[in-house]
């Protein structure tokens, strides 16, 4: 089996996370082994990055450095290999997220952002002149404004989790713009619904893209 990455994407309360063991146990299901991982993190050094961009005050730049320096001791150590081994790699968060918070939500530079993208995720080897990107992008797609009445009940907020609903109102529509830049990637998730009906919609693109039987 060759290998296949998907990435979970969406604003902060938006439900990814509470699918992600769900979707592993799917793929296991269809015969696939999976590595499950997360960004930032996801290695020993990305998951120490991930504490200072969550907690530490610091520029623009300085934090879209750090997530791509996250990123790339991440794919070399854990996704490249896993897709190498015909594994499904399951991460929550990836690139779109970059383009979503340090992108839309701060107002980073989008050039500078493709520019490490394209540095950051180029494959070495044979495989040189391609480019690393997830296979399929399950965008879960909420208003701002019901994710932060659901995160206003949750834990002591991060730095982005403390930011105001008008934030997330350009992360969001930073996934837009992604998920138009690429759409045969990118499947759109109504995260407005209960739960069971998330669920289909998740399972419906996971078949459609051939990802689970
Ligand atoms: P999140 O998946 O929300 O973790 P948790 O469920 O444990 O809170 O990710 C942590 C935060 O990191 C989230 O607020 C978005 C932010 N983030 C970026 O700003 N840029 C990135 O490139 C990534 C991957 C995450």
């Amino acid at each position: 089996m060759s290998g296949l990455f998907i990435t979970l994407e969406g604003i902060d309360g938006a439900g990814k996370s509470s699918h992600l063991a769900a979707i592993s146990e799917t793929l296991k299901a269809s015969g696939r082994r999976v590595t499950l991982t997360r960004e930032p993190g996801g290695t020993p050094l990305a998951e120490k990055l991930r504490t200072l961009v969550l907690n530490d005050a610091m520029d623009p730049l300085t934090e879209a450095l750090l997530i791509f320096a996250a990123r790339r001791d991440h794919l070399g150590q854990v996704i490249g290999p896993a897709l190498a081994r015909g594994e499904a790699v399951l991460c929550d968060r990836f690139t779109d997220a970059t383009f979503a918070y340090q992108g839309a939500g701060r107002g980073f530079n989008l050039e500078t952002l493709l520019l490490l993208e394209q540095l950051i995720q180029k494959n070495q080897g044979p495989e040189a002149a391609s480019f690393r990107k997830p296979d399929l992008t399950l965008w879960f797609d909420l208003p701002p404004g019901v994710a932060a009445e659901r995160l206003a009940s949750a834990r002591q907020p991060d730095r982005f989790e403390a930011q105001p609903q008008a934030f997330f109102e350009r992360v969001a529509q930073g996934y837009a713009a992604r998920a138009q830049e690429d759409p045969s990637r990118f499947a759109r998730i109504n995260a407005h619904q209960p739960p069971d009906a998330v669920w289909g919609e998740v399972l419906n693109a996971l078949r459609q893209h051939r990802a689970v039987t």
